[in-house]
């Protein structure tokens, strides 16, 4: 049988990069995209799968379009995307943000998503086979405090993945929105705290989070659903957190 082939974006931390490892350990072949080659070349040597690399940005359409063309005739056929490459900047409330931070949010969670996205899929129809898996987010789902642009923007991959399926209806290539709430053990609060370490850890203080092989144990279940079985979307969060109510501010009358 024909080796698969995964392209993971955000591959060089968190959830992507645990997607790889549980991802070639079920036998697939890799291709990996982030902007850390060295992050991409260290995680590399650690699967027992081939891998190609692509240390790309995923905003530059561009260069990533001529990379994924440019990949090895054995990565041609893609048979599963996993759109996760991501971030969260600021929990700053929607007057004090900054406009930079929002722009690129919308850039690499939403266009970028949707530009590889287009890009993979003509193969994939083509083939009648394959599987998009998108990371979204709770934030997608619930409003919070500071969440503004960024659950805006996993509401967008949310209604994008379920939209890709009305398109897809007639084919057997399969799309999924992961829905993960809060997770520990990625980069994603120093990122989203511009390296505030004390910040990072008052998130995750306290409570028991999901972890990345959460995560990736589920990527791994969703890929090895049989082919006449679609999860739309799939919603995990700790025990520890829940959607709690609405805010009702008791001060204003
Ligand atoms: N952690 C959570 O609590 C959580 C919860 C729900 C959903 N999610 C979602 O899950 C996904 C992964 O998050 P994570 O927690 O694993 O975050 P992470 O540890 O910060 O990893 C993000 C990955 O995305 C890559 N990336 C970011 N911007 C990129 C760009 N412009 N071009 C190429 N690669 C880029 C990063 O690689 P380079 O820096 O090397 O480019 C990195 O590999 C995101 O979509 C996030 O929104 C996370």
């Amino acid at each position: 049988m024909q080796t698969k082939t995964a392209l993971i974006t955000g591959a060089s931390a968190g959830l992507g990069r645990a997607a790889a490892i549980a991802l070639s350990s079920l036998g697939y072949q890799l291709i990996l995209v982030a902007r850390r080659q060295e992050k991409l070349t260290e995680l590399q040597q650690t699967l027992a799968n081939p891998c190609h690399l692509i240390a790309c940005d995923v905003t530059d359409y561009d260069a990533l379009a001529e990379a994924l063309l440019a990949r090895p005739e054995s990565f041609k056929n893609i048979d599963v995307l996993i759109n996760n490459a991501g971030l969260a900047l600021g929990l700053e409330t929607a007057d004090k943000t900054d406009w930079q931070d929002w722009q690129t949010m919308i850039e690499t969670n939403c266009l970028a998503l949707a530009f590889l996205t287009r890009q993979v899929l003509p193969g994939m129809v083509e083939q009648n086979q394959g599987l998009i898996i998108n990371l979204g987010s709770i934030a997608g789902n619930y409003a919070y405090k500071g969440g503004n642009v960024y659950g805006a923007s996993k509401a967008f991959v949310d209604q994008f993945s379920i939209n890709l399926r009305a398109d897809l209806l007639g084919t057997k290539v399969r799309v999924t929105n992961l829905i993960p709430g809060l997770t520990r053990g990625t980069e994603f609060s120093k990122v989203r705290f511009h390296g505030d370490s004390d910040a990072v850890k008052s998130v995750y203080a306290d409570c028991d989070a999901l972890t990345p092989d959460d995560i990736a144990n589920t990527i791994a279940w969703i890929v090895s659903q049989p082919e006449h079985m679609n999860i739309n979307r799939l919603e995990v969060m700790p025990t520890c957190q829940a959607p709690a109510g609405l805010a009702v501010d008791k001060t204003m009358k």
